[in-house]
This record gives structure tokens, sequence and C-alpha cells, in this order.
């Protein structure tokens, strides 16, 4: 089996798992090359190494740049790539059925505040956007996810929502109406702070909380887990079900705290 990196979910693709196997080690602490390099150099980075892609995915109508097996860094040395793994050069099936849920159901974005937090290549920010939400937070703490999604909002004929790259887990909860997490429960330390931190951000000001999530171990395994109710379940596509091996469906899940009272 190969090794992932931390941040890799455990139950990973077969194709993503090797292409983010490759990255293991050589790049985890890039972060400095990146917040280094222009946004111009960033973008014409992205556009040499990323396709064109998304309609294989639950959203056909959003249009991402990510990588393919066409694109050079697919089988490329990883050294020679100059950032932080490329979560956001992938749509993670979380993300998917999450963004599929919101393009469904319009009312629960329409004229909210909404934070996509782990936003990588900005599908559920986008579908946010494009369901009505009345502004938009994007956050990610890798910045090249920032380019990313202004330039995958580009594409869709989108004004940007705003991009931050600060770690806001247990920062001073601000006043989202709703807070998105697609696939962020791929690591349990990530998975506890977060939990303590929605609960304050409930407790505060009332958020939603949206969890879009393909069943993964860190998941399911989880305290949090217990206190959710699924909105939502979608098969996965045949190409997301072959890249994402062993994955054969995505749920939106909705965070209910007051159950810790049953
Ligand atoms: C598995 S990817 C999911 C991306 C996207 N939500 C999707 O479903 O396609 C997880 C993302 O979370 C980001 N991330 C990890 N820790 C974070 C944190 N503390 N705050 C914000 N983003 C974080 C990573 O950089 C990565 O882009």
């Amino acid at each position: 089996m190969i090794m992932l990196g931390l941040l890799t979910p455990t139950k990973y693709s077969r194709c993503v798992g090797q292409f983010f196997g490759r990255f293991k080690q050589t790049n985890r602490h890039r972060s400095f090359l990146s917040s280094g390099q222009s946004d111009e150099y960033i973008r014409s980075f992205i556009t040499e190494n990323t396709e064109t892609a998304g309609e294989q995915s639950l959203t056909p109508e959003i249009k991402l740049r990510l990588f393919t097996p066409n694109c050079r860094f697919w089988r490329e040395r990883p050294e020679l790539w100059p950032f932080d793994d490329p979560y956001w050069a992938i749509y993670w099936p979380g993300g998917q059925a999450l963004s599929r849920f919101l393009l469904d159901t319009p009312e629960v974005c329409q004229d909210k505040k909404v934070l996509d937090l782990g936003s990588g290549c900005g599908a559920s920010a986008i579908a946010a956007k494009l369901s009505g939400a009345a502004h938009v937070v994007a956050n990610d703490i890798d910045s090249v996810a920032a380019v990313a999604t202004h330039m995958n909002c580009e594409l869709n004929g989108l004004a940007p929502p705003i991009c931050l790259t600060n770690n806001m887990i247990g920062s001073e909860p601000e006043g989202f109406d709703l807070i998105l997490l697609g696939d962020m429960f791929y690591d349990e330390a990530i998975a506890t702070s977060l939990h303590s931190w929605l609960d304050l951000c409930i407790k505060t000001h009332g958020t939603a909380v949206l969890i879009g999530d393909p069943g993964r171990a860190q998941f399911e395994g989880h305290g949090i887990r217990r206190l959710l109710r699924r909105l939502a379940q979608f098969e996965l596509p045949e190409s997301v079900r072959e890249e994402n091996y062993g994955l054969t469906c995505s749920s939106v899940w909705h965070y209910h705290p007051e159950l810790y009272l049953n």
C-alpha cells in the first residue's frame, strides 16, 4: 500500500491516492514557497498544469480546473512540484455531494451568509453562489487554493467569493448563517477541533452546519457522527467511484448538537 501524506484521506482513491502518495514528504513543508509567489505566477502554473473538468462529477454544471491523467504532474517527479499538496486540484466526493445538495435545494443558501471551510477547488462556494447566497467566504489554509477558487469562479462566469487563508478553526466565531464542510473529516485531529469550534459557532450565532462525507472511517467513527441527521445521499458517478476506490455513495448531513441531550 502506498503511504499517504498526513492530510490525505485514508479511504483514498486508487488514482488520487497514488497521486498524493508521490507527493508525500516532498511537499508538506512548501507553503513558504507559495506564499512567496505572485498570484500571476500561481495562475499561469495552474493553467499549465490542470485541465477544465467537472462534467463527470455530481455537479456537471460546475466547471473546475482539476488534475486529470492528462496533466503533467500526474506522472511528473513530485519533487518538481513547487507548492503544498494540491488538494485544491481534486473535487472530493464529500464536496460533490454537498454542492449537489445546495444546487438541488437553493433555499438552504438563499440570502444567507455562507462559509465554505476547507474549500479546496471552491466548488461548494460556487454552488452556494449559484444558489443565491447573499455573501460567500471560501476559507482554505492553502493560499494556492484561493487562486484556484478565483479561477474556477471565472470559469463559471461568477464573481469570486472572499477567499481567506487563515486557520479559522478555533478563532472567534463570525456571524455566518451556514458553514459548509466538504470532505473535512479525513483526519481525527481536524475533526475533533472542528467539532468544538462548530459548537461555539452554533452557540454564539445559531449557525447551521452541513457536512458532505462519503463514509470515511474517521467520520463514521467520530463522536460528531451520532449528532448528525442525513439530509441526502447520492450515488457517485462511475468515474468518481473508479477514482475513489471503495467509495460508492456520498451523503450530506445536518449537525444537531442538541441530540446530546437525548
Ligand atoms: C479533502 S480537501 C476537501 C476540499 C473541498 N471541500 C472538496 O470537497 O472538494 C480538504 C481541504 O481542507 C483544507 N484544510 C485543511 N485544514 C484546514 C483548516 N484548518 N482550515 C481550512 N482549510 C483546511 C485543505 O487545504 C484542503 O484543501
